[in-house]
């Protein structure tokens, strides 16, 4: 399991876990990727969502559930800079014969297409696997969200099918492409 030090590098991200002291980058990087998060992210309460005190516990309730092993928030920072640029997000743990759990993510609009997004995804999925020995992680994206479509399938996920109406997104439900990567260390300690 992480310990409170415990960090994630690639060759040009930091990624940590979230927790209470990020409260400000969290707001902020929510705040400059409104519209771009809006079609793809549900709905946040617009009461609360810019509200420090609010997130704050929100944001110790996520670093409880990664000390619990029930989720793991994950920001990425490039190397030297405070402002977040990737969120990725481990959720819907299950254990015994499942070992499983969905993957969720963005990249900050202006990082978009240089990569930082499937450098943080593929960073934390790795953790998945090697850290929390899980055997399947599930990523979902609605069909139009190319972009997404494509970050999974450069990382290897494997379409697996198609739910309609899945996740009630920007007004309204959602068709979404279910799709999934399997841990290969498991996949080489199965019998030929
Ligand atoms: C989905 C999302 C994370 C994809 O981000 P992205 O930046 O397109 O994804 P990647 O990090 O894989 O970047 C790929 C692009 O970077 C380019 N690239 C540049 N340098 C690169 C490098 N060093 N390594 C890899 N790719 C690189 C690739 O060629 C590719 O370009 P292309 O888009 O023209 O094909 C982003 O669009 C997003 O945040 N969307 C809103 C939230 C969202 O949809 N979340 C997912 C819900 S299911």
């Amino acid at each position: 399991m992480l310990t409170t030090r415990h960090v994630l590098e690639t060759a040009r991200l930091t990624i940590r876990l979230a927790d209470v002291d990020d409260v400000r980058a969290v707001i902020d990087y929510d705040r400059r990727n409104r519209e771009h998060l809006r079609a793809w992210e549900p709905v946040r309460d617009a009461a609360t969502a810019y509200d420090v005190e609010v997130r704050s516990a929100s944001l110790g309730g996520r670093r409880a559930d990664a000390d619990d092993g029930r989720g793991f928030l994950f920001l990425a920072r490039m190397q030297g800079d405070d402002a977040v640029a990737a969120s990725v997000n481990l959720s819907n743990i299950v254990r015994g014969a499942f070992q499983a759990c969905h993957l969720g993510y963005s990249v900050d609009a202006a990082r978009e297409g240089q990569g930082i997004a499937s450098e943080a995804v593929g960073a934390v999925v790795g953790f998945a696997f090697e850290g929390l020995r899980l055997h399947r992680v599930m990523a979902n994206y609605q069909p139009t969200n190319e972009r997404s479509g494509k970050l999974l399938r450069r990382l290897g996920f494997v379409t697996e099918g198609y739910a309609r109406d899945y996740l009630f997104i920007n007004g309204a439900w959602r068709d979404h492409v279910l799709t999934a990567l399997m841990s290969p260390q498991l996949l080489e300690m199965r019998p030929a």
